[in-house]
């Protein structure tokens, strides 16, 4: 069946996330450059979308003049459709409603979520139009995967002038338990715009449980009652005539890109061991700069374990990369001012001027020299409070086709589930961080190498592609 007023050309699959894959820069000379967008949903999809080629709609993460055309960057491969954003709207929608009440509320309320009734409003205006760029993106009976907590109301909006397409949503963080989502005044309208989709992906069967919990609960829906596992068992709604699938579906990387280009990078490797000193241990972070990702809980480990002497601050060495986020949303000024203090703190207490045991930047580093340092080091560091997924766990597994180096990964990230052989730890139990950390630099390197082993064919054999393939194989199921 198709709908009244679509265009009879278009893309057979559209990707509608809130950035596009390349963000739009502004030099001081007034001249464009376009870099590769932050985040875990730009490294999965990404090859997702090169290898299936189909438009991509989404914004630039830059405010449009108004009135001025929107510029359309050049990615090979990929069919370009910027969506505008006001100043106000960049304000109220991504930084306000997206990231300081859904992100915090998404994320165990680490820090207090703001209801506002004006943020509210232009997620609204700006979720409408995200979903007319999509309808007319769209051949008719086109795929069309909407990704993300910026977007949920945009499978029940592009439903209600689309009848015609096959609509997959899927969601890159935590879902929720009732007893936090109920906080939202707005919970049955996002619910609802959810329930514009055929199929609903959640990184685990926890968050795909919760959804069925809340629609029965808030919506008095019908729902499945069985267990969901990754990739085999659904779930299911029945809404408004329809039955929406739900499903766990673990996101991961490009597994042999990430390997073959960080073995490439082994020279470099050692190249930034000898920079650093010839550490005998080199630990290393690399996240956006946000709160959930516990860039201070290892940074106040390290404090208790160069206090106690359990390392040895003149023997080790931390580099930290950090990749500035959400620069204006008071949280994360927060959680950089308290970063930025921790690390002055640590190189004045356990440093010489020669050598400060902690490295700090605050800048993306580009791919290739962010492949030598995950090559380049010994025991690497991911420990948020909560984390969806957490795909920089996963590179550094698929980079370590050597079998060097060892993993320390928080329970509290979606990886987790599925990464047992890692270090883990309990983020908020200072004794187990600190014991985690220490057993991961101390292990005998047979024992490391052992869990490495495991670990980096886990991350080969789950790749992006499975991931991509399993929902989109779903979604086109009962079509
Ligand atoms: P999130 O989606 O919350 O940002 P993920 O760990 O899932 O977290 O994905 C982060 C992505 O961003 C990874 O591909 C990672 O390599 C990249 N990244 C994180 N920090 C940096 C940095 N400092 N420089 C360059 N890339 C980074
Ligand atoms: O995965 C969570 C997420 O919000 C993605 O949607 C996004 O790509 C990434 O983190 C980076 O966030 P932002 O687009 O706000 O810079």
């Amino acid at each position: 069946m198709t709908a009244p007023g679509h265009p009879a050309t278009g893309a057979d699959f559209v990707v509608v996330a809130n950035r596009l894959p390349v963000d739009k820069k502004v030099r001081p000379d007034g001249s464009v450059v376009w870099k590769r967008s932050p985040g875990g949903l730009v490294t999965a999809l990404t090859p997702t979308l090169e290898t299936r080629s189909g438009a991509w709609v989404g914004w630039s993460g830059s405010a449009s003049q108004d009135g001025s055309p929107e510029e359309k960057p050049d990615v090979e491969g990929i069919d370009i459709h910027p969506v505008p954003l006001s100043a106000a709207e960049v304000e109220d929608y991504y930084e306000g409603f997206s990231n300081a009440t859904l992100w915090p509320l998404f994320h165990d309320l680490l820090v207090k979520p703001e209801y506002r009734h004006d943020w509210w409003e232009a997620y609204v205006r700006v979720n409408r139009r995200f979903a007319e760029t999509a309808a007319s993106a769209a051949a008719p009976n086109a795929m069309v995967w909407v990704q993300d907590y910026q977007l949920l109301l945009v499978p029940a909006m592009l439903r209600e002038t689309r009848p015609d397409l096959r609509i997959g949503f899927f969601l890159h963080i935590p879902f929720p338990p009732t007893e936090l989502f109920s906080q939202l005044p707005w919970r049955t309208d996002l619910l609802e715009g959810l329930l514009g989709a055929d199929l609903l992906g959640f990184h685990l069967p926890g968050g795909a449980e919760n959804f069925l919990t809340l629609a029965r609960r808030l919506l008095g829906t019908r729902t499945s009652n069985g267990p969901i596992t990754a990739r085999e068992d659904f779930g299911a709604v029945e809404y408004d005539g329809r039955t929406v699938k739900v499903g766990s579906f673990p996101i991961s990387i490009d597994s042999a890109d990430v390997a073959a280009q960080a073995t490439a990078a082994a020279d470099r490797a050692v190249t930034i061991r000898a920079e650093l000193g010839d550490p005998e241990v080199l630990l290393l972070g690399v996240d956006r700069l946000d709160y959930t990702k516990g860039i201070d809980v290892r940074l106040a480990s390290l404090e208790r374990l160069f206090a106690s002497g359990r390392l040895d601050p003149a023997k080790t060495v931390m580099v930290q990369l950090a990749s500035p986020s959400r620069e204006r949303v008071d949280s994360y000024i927060d959680m950089r001012n308290r970063i930025e203090q921790m690390v002055g703190h640590l190189n004045g207490k356990y440093g010489t001027v020669a050598r400060p045991p902690i490295r700090y930047l605050l800048q993306p580093v580009a791919r290739d020299e962010l492949l030598a340092y995950f090559r380049a080091a010994d025991v690497m560091l991911v420990t948020p409070m909560r984390d969806g997924m957490n795909l920089v766990a996963k590179e550094y597994l698929a980079a370590r086709a050597d079998l060097g180096g060892a993993l320390v990964l928080s329970e509290f990230t979606g990886a987790a589930a599925e990464l047992g052989e890692a270090y883990l730890l309990n983020p908020y139990d200072d004794r187990d961080v600190d014991d985690a950390i220490e057993a991961a630099v101390t292990d005998p390197a047979e024992a490391r190498r052992e869990r490495m082993r495991i670990l980096h064919d886990q991350v080969m054999t789950n790749d992006v592609d499975l991931w991509a393939t399993s929902f989109l194989d779903t979604l086109a199921a009962d079509a």
